[in-house]
């Protein structure tokens, strides 16, 4: 490669970030080109609609909406993919890379998807894909996993990644919200999308935990491998006896490194009030690690937005540009992944909360205890709450010990045989 005295760039999308990458390009010109050795301009802009008023401060001619512009044009050495969803944008990556082009990204979709194959392709073409802003917005956590954590084993890894869910939740803490109040006004304030599906099922957490979870334990975890559940069964009640017993929910993604292999699992987990994590509130991102050296440490900040967003965008953009100005590639050999099998749900162990409606008659407390004891599940505390008199039905709320999630998914399903149980409404597992 030749030294270069000005690196071209193509941008794909213009939307959130895209927009917030060509401001900051355009506002922080003589700070980049000083960091560089050389400027750093935007060549060409990809969008549906070139027709289409913009704020960002591009040149309408640079604006496309054919892709060609930019995967074809040789002086373009890097291109910025943010167009969002996986289809055509891995397509359009395969081919940036392919002609050699260094790409970054802040598409987890594709990333959790793609990236060994897409890593791979990098390293034959002697390219590079970078994608910080893949996860955690504005939070630097790629970088530290793939340099400054290097030399550590880590254990575990907990993470609170999905800010619409995360502002859901603590809006159902605090105020007492239901689901679909607090979903809605998350809309309003734009930290949701209209359609919320991906949020709230924890899918993109868990495409989140999958790049996380590679990095971490030097691996390859597929989206599909990481057992999910969303928040949609949560009620305000659950935070109202989850409070009384000193936890916090959150949605967390775990990532634990054990003997045999790792688990992976993104679900509403019951957090012990004094841990940093159950204090992480509103849209913020936290990930706790543990390492071997380090100990725990954490990372937080704001996991999405324009400004967060490009600022994660543009240190790629500077690592990158700094390459192509100096004709230089950084070897990029590939480590040996040891490919680690994921632990199967039903063999994890934690400790349970469940809630139930029960008969208000004597000897349920001691059906429900014989069915727990004869699958080894031991109570940490059981409470009854509310009581319905007219309907007769009380609400129970029970604690667990540490136990198999295959005895409590069979306790469950035994529980909700009895006649004297009139509901299970919410189990959460609890950690820590
Ligand atoms: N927003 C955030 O805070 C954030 C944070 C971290 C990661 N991300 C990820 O970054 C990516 C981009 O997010 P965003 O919020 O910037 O999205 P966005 O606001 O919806 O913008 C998407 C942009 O891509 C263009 N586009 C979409 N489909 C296209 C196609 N088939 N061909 C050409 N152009 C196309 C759109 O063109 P038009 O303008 O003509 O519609 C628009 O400019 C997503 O993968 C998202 O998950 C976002």
């Amino acid at each position: 490669m030749e030294r270069v005295d000005r690196v071209y760039v193509g941008l794909m999308g213009l939307g959130v970030v895209g927009s917030g990458v060509a401001q900051i390009l355009a506002e922080k010109r003589d700070t980049i080109a000083s960091l560089v050795g050389c400027p750093v301009e935007i060549k060409r802009v990809l969008v549906r609609d070139p027709a289409r008023a913009r704020e960002a401060p591009v040149a309408p001619e640079r604006i496309t909406s054919d892709p060609g512009t930019i995967l074809d044009d040789p002086s373009i050495s890097i291109v910025i993919e943010l167009i969002g969803g996986e289809e055509p944008a891995h397509q359009y990556i395969r081919r940036a890379l392919a002609q050699g082009k260094h790409v970054i990204t802040a598409i987890k979709e594709v990333i959790a998807k793609h990236g060994p194959q897409l890593l791979e392709l990098a390293e034959q073409k002697q390219a590079a894909i970078h994608y910080e802003a893949s996860v955690g917005g504005g939070i630097p956590l790629i970088a530290p996993f793939r340099q400054s954590l290097l030399a550590n084993s880590i254990s575990a890894l907990y993470a609170i990644i999905n800010g619409t869910t995360n502002y859901i939740l603590t809006r159902m803490a605090k105020e007492g919200l239901d689901l679909a109040d607090a979903l809605r006004e998350a809309q309003a304030l734009g930290y949701a999308e209209p359609d919320p599906t991906n949020d709230v099922s924890g899918t993109d957490a868990a495409y989140k935990l999958a790049i996380l979870a590679s990095l971490a334990f030097h691996t390859q975890v597929a989206p599909d491998q990481v057992y999910r559940e969303g928040i949609d069964r949560l009620t305000a009640r659950d935070f109202r006896y989850a409070g009384e017993l000193g936890y916090a929910i959150k949605l967390l993604a775990i990532a634990k490194r054990e003997e045999a292999g790792i688990q992976v699992r993104v679900h509403p987990s019951m957090v012990p009030g004094d841990r940093i994590l159950a204090r992480v509130d509103g849209v913020f991102n936290a990930v706790e690690v543990d390492g071997d050296l380090t100990g725990p440490i954490m990372f937080y900040g704001r996991g999405a937005g324009s400004l967060p967003t490009t600022s994660a965008v543009t240190a790629d953009l500077i690592e990158l540009a700094r390459e192509v100005r100096q004709g230089t590639s950084r070897s990029r050999a590939t480590q040996s992944l040891c490919l680690l099998p994921v632990t199967p749900m039903e063999e994890i162990l934690t400790r349970y909360y469940v809630r139930m409606s029960v008969r208000d008659q004597p000897g349920v407390l001691a059906q429900i205890a014989t069915i727990l004891g004869g699958l080894r599940i031991s109570i940490a505390s059981v409470i009854q709450k509310e009581s319905d008199e007219t309907a007769q039905v009380a609400e129970i709320v029970l604690m667990t010990h540490l136990a198999s999630e295959r005895a409590m998914q069979e306790a469950l399903r035994q529980m909700a045989a009895l006649t004297t149980v009139a509901e299970i409404g919410t189990m959460i597992r609890a950690e820590g």
